[in-house]
């Protein structure tokens, strides 16, 4: 407990004292215990959008919004861009140590034998339009995957059959994401590759075909495995509390994940990072005009917001959007690609910084801003972005639901509400309407 903080809360309501206990996290975030309100008060605590509200305790990735500070398992989202692999990182979140070469090697021999999907599901592919954006596919097939593998339920948290169904649906979501953007293209399924690592078979499945082999240089591998590993987690966000939550009524796993696919695939969320690239595409066809999208942003008349800016914890520069924005440099630099878009973005972020509006909103690049550039580079179509951000958060979501199916506070999820409709009705026969 920190030296001067106090052991409880004082509540005054209607005459009455109400104490309440306090906590503090191991980084100094202090919480009030309110879990007994409604039985001592008759009161609920109000909070939409559960700003100021925590749903759980968590071991696993502490954020400083104030700081721009972000770790996993108490390891710096800096050393694990510089040093990780995204398996690693995916161990790390889920089993909350960095493997052993031993382990690393059976995690990564897991992955290569849970790759492929069931044959009987390809033919669920051919039952979308070409249409279909790749995260309504995703979503439709990873719920689907319970029918064909056993899920969480029926297996012990703790078993080596647990590593199977875990590691195996981070292995299996690249497959089933590469035959999507397979199937938008028109092309045949490619199979991944018992020689291949984590990233290198995703690239093959994506970008080999039957007359050429996608051989990709070390550097845009080594690219989008750093943007896996800035996007593997980020605490309690939206699509995290989704998973939570849905895994809080003991739903499977595959049907909690798909349930985080969707709400990921919302442009305020996840699908951000399809959105900033229409969004620099739509000014660079506007003539570049940079000022004026900053101007629209800032009119409470205009509903256009700067896509890729602003966050609910980081009022501070977004540390994963440093790291995306100098791998963006680099990658560029190292192609010799001089890339309308990123030009845009930097006199957007420049403009912006030092505009009062968003200096007093404290609205800083987030993670989505410069992602997509990369992913444009790589050679990814712009709807298949979103899709990218759900590979690398899933082992965030596995880790999370874990640590709550296992937590000695587990409960299902369900908030309260405070009725404002109707005090009274009656029912009227339709001749009386
Ligand atoms: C992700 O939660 C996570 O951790 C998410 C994530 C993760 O890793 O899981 O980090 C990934 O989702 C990143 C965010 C991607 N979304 C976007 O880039 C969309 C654009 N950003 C905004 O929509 C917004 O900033 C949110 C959704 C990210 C945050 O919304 P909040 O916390 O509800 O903030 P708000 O909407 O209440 O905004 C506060 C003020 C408002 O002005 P006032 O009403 O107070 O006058 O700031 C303004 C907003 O209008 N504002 C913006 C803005 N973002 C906020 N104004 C212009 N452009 C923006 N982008």
């Amino acid at each position: 407990m920190e030296k001067n903080m106090e052991k409880k809360a004082e509540l005054k309501l209607n005459g009455k004292v109400y104490e309440f206990p306090t906590f503090i996290g191991t980084k100094g975030e202090k919480a009030i215990d309110f879990s007994s309100l409604r039985k001592k008060t008759s009161y609920i605590s109000y909070d939409p959008g559960f700003g100021s509200t925590g749903s759980c305790k968590s071991d696993i990735t502490f954020i400083n919004g104030e700081k721009g500070i972000l770790s996993f398992r108490g390891i710096s989202i800096e050393e694990l861009a510089e040093h990780s692999s995204f398996l690693e990182t995916a161990y790390l979140l889920i089993k909350g140590e960095l493997p052993a070469e031993k382990e690393l090697k059976r995690i990564s021999s897991v992955c290569t034998e849970n790759s492929l999907i069931h044959e009987d599901m390809l033919n669920f592919f051919g039952g979308f339009p070409p249409t279909a954006h790749p995260m309504l596919i995703l979503s439709a097939m990873v719920a689907s995957l319970n029918s064909y593998y056993c899920s969480l339920g029926q297996v012990e948290l703790g078993s080596v059959e647990m590593d199977n169904v875990m590691f195996g649906v981070i292995s299996k979501i690249r497959t089933i994401s590469a035959f999507s953007y397979k199937k938008a293209l028109g092309e045949p399924f490619v199979y991944p590759s018992g020689d291949r690592k984590y990233i290198t078979n995703f690239l093959h499945m994506m970008f080999s075909s039957p007359i050429r082999e996608y051989e990709p240089d070390p550097d845009i591998v080594r690219a989008l495995e750093v943007l896996f590993i800035m996007h593997a987690d980020h605490e309690q966000n939206c699509s995290t509390s989704t998973v939570r939550l849905v895994g809080s009524s003991l739903s499977n796993l595959f049907a909690s994940i798909a349930a985080g696919i969707n709400a990921l695939w919302g442009r305020l969320h996840g699908g951000a990072n399809q959105k900033v690239i229409e969004m620099l595409e739509m000014i660079k066809n506007d003539g570049g005009n940079t000022q004026k999208y900053i101007d629209m942003a800032k009119d409470k008349n205009n509903k256009f917001r700067l896509m890729g800016f602003g966050h609910r914890v980081y009022k501070n520069y977004d540390p994963r959007a440093r790291i995306i924005k100098n791998l963006a440099h680099k990658i560029l630099n190292r192609f010799s690609i001089d890339d309308p878009l990123m030009d845009i973005a930097l006199e957007l972020e420049e403009k912006a910084l030092k505009d009062s509006y968003f200096k007093e909103k404290k609205l800083f690049p987030n993670v989505d801003f410069y992602s997509g550039l990369i992913y444009r580079e790589i050679g990814f179509p712009t709807d298949m972005f979103p899709v990218l951000f759900a590979i690398a958060r899933l082992p965030g979501w596995i880790a999370q639901w874990k640590e709550m199916r296992e937590s000695s506070e587990f409960r299902i999820g369900r908030p309260r509400q405070i009725y404002t409709g109707r005090t009274s009705y009656h029912y009227k026969p339709l001749n009386k309407r």
